[in-house]
């Protein structure tokens, strides 16, 4: 049984870290003319109203999203990823917040392709309902993690593939790391970016997860994470990274400018940290 329903936490910290990394991924791929594809394997329902029952539980966002939008500046990193979430909200304020899905709807041009995969069946509906008048969106109601194997290599073979899966299960850190292996055997050019938690120490299972990446025969792979608090001893999230496979020139010295200011505006207490790395380096 599913439970986890992306609304409680749209616009945290996390989604912040994600979804920056996943616009300027969308937009280097946007430097040619040549069409691509966007596939998510974990998409949610699309987009989210911050000021629903869900959000406003335990209102995460506005120590996320909510702290960029408060405090104006200029953030150059931030420019496609911003402009998005300007676009589905008025003068009135902050209320609508994108979903990778609607980020990359709002990002991609006429000549580009998004596939969307999600196996909750209330999830898929309100997906539906938010991207699916688009003929551009194909929307998949099935597992993530079998539906990105069966569509690789994809047309156009120029693209991203965000892996973003709720972790709830502790098989998904597993499954993510041996989908990408067979992944990238279909389809070697392609951008893969996971994304992954960093919790409590007794709970945290990323840093193995990396390592068994780090051991795969990648042609690249670049980590990037955001932590906004200290690593508590025990459970609860105080940050999130991103495995970036085949990372687009620069992509590395955009964050390197993007992070430290970032970590400032999103600092919840000490021990925040970021950090960037190279695990694999291309050639
Ligand atoms: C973290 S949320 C996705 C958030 C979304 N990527 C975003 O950034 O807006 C994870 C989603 O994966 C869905 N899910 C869980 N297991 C799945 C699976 N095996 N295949 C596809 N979707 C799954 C959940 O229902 C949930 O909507």
């Amino acid at each position: 049984m599913l439970s986890y329903r992306h609304a409680f936490h749209a616009g945290n910290h996390a989604d912040v870290l994600k979804h920056a990394v996943q616009s300027l991924l969308l937009e280097a791929l946007k430097a040619k003319d040549k069409p691509f594809c966007y596939i998510d394997t974990h998409a949610g329902g699309g987009c989210y109203d911050l000021s629903g029952e869900w959000s406003q539980k335990k209102a995460e966002f506005e120590d996320g999203i909510g702290r960029l939008w408060s405090q104006p500046a200029d953030w150059p990193e931030l420019a496609a990823y911003l402009g998005a979430i300007a676009t589905l909200n008025d003068e009135q304020g902050l209320r609508f917040y994108p979903g990778s899905p609607e980020l990359a709807r709002h990002l991609l041009r006429e000549q580009d392709k998004l596939m969307l995969m999600e196996l909750h069946n209330n999830e898929v509906e309100i997906l539906r309902r938010h991207l699916g008048a688009d003929p551009r969106v194909a929307i998949h109601h099935r597992d993530g993690f079998e539906g990105l194997l069966a569509l690789l290599p994809p047309t156009p073979r120029r693209g991203l593939v965000l892996i973003d899966p709720p972790y709830e299960l502790k098989t998904d850190y597993d499954k993510a790391v041996k989908g990408l292996e067979k992944a990238l055997r279909r389809w070697p050019t392609g951008i893969y970016a996971l994304w992954y938690p960093i919790l409590g120490k007794q709970a945290d299972r990323s840093r193995e997860m990396l390592e068994r990446l780090a051991a795969l025969p990648l042609p690249s792979l670049l980590k990037v994470e955001l932590e906004v608090a200290a690593q508590p001893a025990d459970w609860g999230m105080n940050g999130s990274g991103l495995a970036i496979i085949n990372a687009p020139w620069q992509l590395d010295s955009q964050l390197g400018a993007l992070l430290p200011r970032l970590s400032h505006c999103l600092h919840q207490a000490d021990g925040a940290q970021w950090s960037l790395e190279w695990l694999i380096r291309g050639s």
